[in-house]
């Protein structure tokens, strides 16, 4: 886990462009929370979002794991749906009601459609998946509309967090507690209906 935490950390505050290989510092990411002690314990973590382009996402600690918030274009909004897509992943509907809270159990798994905020830990043996929204490169084939590739033993999830059939993870990542501020900024750790959390 510290070897995989790492890893991640190395990466955080990154924003991934469109073609998966821009990789930019985030001055605008916010941490507006509490103490790096605090978070680390368990205390939620707001995330300013208004300039992450659609493609786009950005990494945040939450409970000392990496968490992604990634604002969908149109298409992948389009492509998620397609039948042919959902035939390929294990549990298309979220039935595994550990995966989300249930305002996130619904077709884009999550509040709002074209944001999408998720655990980064493959829920296989915990490693980092790599965001990959560009579609069908050589390497992951035709039939890959962009997602999430797990590195380590080649798990496969989609841009709703949703696993495919036929790899090592069992379940869809998980997608934590959190809540909309105002437009632009989401709260990871908060359900919407609680003030505490
Ligand atoms: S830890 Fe991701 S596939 Fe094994």
């Amino acid at each position: 886990m510290d070897r995989d935490r790492r890893r991640w950390l190395a990466g955080a505050a990154v924003l991934m462009g469109g073609a998966g290989v821009a990789a930019l510092a985030v001055p605008f990411i916010r941490s507006m929370g509490p103490s790096a002690r605090a978070r680390a314990a368990g205390a939620p973590v707001q995330v300013d979002f208004s300039r992450l382009e659609p493609g786009q996402q950005i990494t945040v600690e939450w409970r000392g794991r990496p968490v992604w918030v990634m604002r969908r274009t149109k298409r992948m909004l389009a492509r998620m749906r397609e039948p042919e897509h959902l035939r390929r992943l294990r549990d298309p509907g979220s039935r595994v009601e550990t995966q989300q809270p249930p305002y996130a159990r619904n077709a884009t798994r999550s509040i709002r459609p074209e944001i999408f905020v998720v655990i980064g830990i493959c829920t296989h043996l915990g490693c980092v998946p790599t965001y990959r929204p560009e579609e069908s490169p050589p390497d992951l084939g035709p039939d890959w509309i962009g997602g999430y590739f797990c590195p380590c033993h080649g798990s496969r999830f989609d841009l709703a967090g949703r696993v495919y059939k036929g790899v090592p993870a069992p379940t869809n990542l998980v997608v934590p507690p959190h809540r909309y501020l105002s437009d632009t900024v989401v709260e990871v750790g908060v359900h919407p209906q609680t003030e505490g959390g």
